[in-house]
């Protein structure tokens, strides 16, 4: 029989224990068509009340994930069954997926259903969202972004400056198509993320690998390669590297500006991954708005299936932006649009940002059990980069792991070029489900390092 362990859980008893029960479900750990464990065993067990049980497995019926069976007990929803018949997500991998940065799905389904409620009844709000939608914008929702990002990036963002796109992928293969043709060179950190490389790829841009260290990209590099190949953008993933999680420092971001200014080079901030609101530092494109594009996403902030981001750009781009958002997509879909400024208006955003910090915070606490983190300038964030020791190879050692069912990325996986790909892997700890499986695959990863490291 299952019994939930609350330690390290903060908040309501019955939530505490509906999300314990939740992930268990999730993971597998407890199989579809289980039947629960009788209220009062498990009150008894537990040291609470029934009423706490009873409002625990309320929860979980409406998160959707039990049901009651009259006069028989309380069972586990075979949610295989129904999704075979019409969803499909993309499903675990056999075994522990550690590859996979996905956002941590908290309260979110609960905003969901909230407001979908709210849409149905509104008829104008649900006119406006089947119309076509103008490239810049409905003036409420622009404006509510607007509200939203002079508060988080403190600084003033003007309106005409803001362009909505399908999430930060989205955002990078517009910039890339709108700001450069084939064959003409963008500068990226050596280390990549990988996305980004293929979309140039596709394109035939050239890339170019800028060395960097633990503070951000080296300048001298960064000078070196604008004199050698007069490129017209930077790539950069300041705030949170992928996939080293390095945040650069601030008197590099300075260095890289008067560099870039110098050179006439547009540097692209993407700051897609999660960071930590301890560790949120003045973006490049509050101190240099005018050669800076910036790209936001709600896909780890929120729901990664939402597919809604937003770029900041300079105002001298802002018609050319929206000329190449326009033959790629006409628009964005208005009713995503509208969902994420409802919750950026009622308050879900803030608390969801605040669960991810939460729950994050614990998994980090179980990192550090298996590899105490030592760097400052290192983002406590989804991914954690570890190096390893001599003589292992990433891709070597991750052939290794995935032997041994556990799913992690290689440092080769995001190396440009022939930049040379250290001995490192990058895990995600949100790839995960559940704690307890992030527990066992962190087991694993020491355990196989250690063995091979031995003597
Ligand atoms: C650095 C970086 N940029 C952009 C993206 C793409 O984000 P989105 O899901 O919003 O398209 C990712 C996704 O993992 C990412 O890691």
């Amino acid at each position: 029989m299952f019994i939930p362990d609350l330690s390290g859980r903060s908040g309501p008893k019955f939530i505490a224990l509906a999300d314990s029960f939740a992930e268990a479900i999730e993971s597998n750990e407890i199989k579809a068509n289980t039947k629960l464990p009788p209220q009062r065993i498990l009150s008894y067990r537990l040291g609470v009340t029934v009423g706490t049980i009873t409002r625990a497995y309320q929860e979980l019926e409406r998160r959707g994930l039990i049901e009651p069976k009259v006069g028989s007990g309380t069972y586990v929803k075979d949610r295989q069954a129904e999704q075979d018949t019409f969803y499909h997500p993309i499903t675990n991998r056999e075994g522990i997926d550690l590859a996979i940065c996905r956002p941590l799905l908290l309260s979110q389904q609960q905003h969901l259903s909230a407001i979908l409620q709210d849409l149905s009844d509104e008829p104008t709000a649900q006119k406006a969202v089947l119309d076509y939608y103008s490239a810049e914008g409905l003036k409420g929702h622009n404006h509510t972004l607007q509200q939203w990002l002079t508060k988080r990036l403190q600084c003033d963002i003007d309106n005409r400056r803001l362009i909505w796109t399908y999430g930060g992928q989205h955002s990078l293969a517009i910039i890339v198509h709108a700001l450069t043709r084939p064959k003409e060179t963008i500068l990226v950190e050596g280390l990549c993320y990988a996305e980004f490389v293929h979309t140039c790829q596709q394109s035939e841009r050239k890339l170019v690998p800028v060395q960097f260290d633990e503070m951000g990209i080296i300048p001298e590099d960064l000078e070196l390669h604008c004199k050698r190949h007069k490129p017209r953008l930077l790539y950069l993933t300041p705030a949170v590297q992928n996939p080293t999680g390095i945040q650069t420092s601030d008197s590099r971001r300075l260095k890289i500006i008067e560099i870039c200014r110098r050179h006439h080079v547009l540097i692209i901030e993407d700051d897609v991954l999660y960071c930590p609101p301890s560790h949120r530092k003045t973006p490049l494109v509050a101190i240099a708005p005018d050669i800076t594009l910036y790209v936001g996403s709600f896909s780890k902030y929120f729901a990664g299936g939402l597919r809604v981001g937003y770029l900041i750009v300079p105002l001298s781009l802002r018609g050319e932006m929206q000329k190449a958002l326009r033959a790629n997509c006409m628009h964005i879909s208005p009713l995503m649009i509208d969902l994420v400024c409802r919750w950026l208006t009622n308050g879900a955003m803030q608390h969801v940002d605040k669960e991810i910090a939460l729950e994050l915070n614990a998994r980090h606490r179980l990192l550090n059990q298996y590899f105490p983190q030592h760097s400052n300038n290192v983002v406590p964030g989804f991914n954690s980069w570890i190096p390893l020791p001599e003589p292992l190879t990433g891709y070597r050692f991750s052939q290794r792991l995935q032997d041994k069912g556990v799913h992690v990325r290689e440092a080769e996986m995001f190396t440009v070029g022939r930049y040379p790909p250290p001995a490192a892997i990058r895990i995600s700890l949100t790839g995960p489900t559940s704690r307890n499986q992030l527990k066992t695959g962190l087991e694993i990863i020491r355990y196989e390092i250690d063995l091979r490291t031995e003597d």
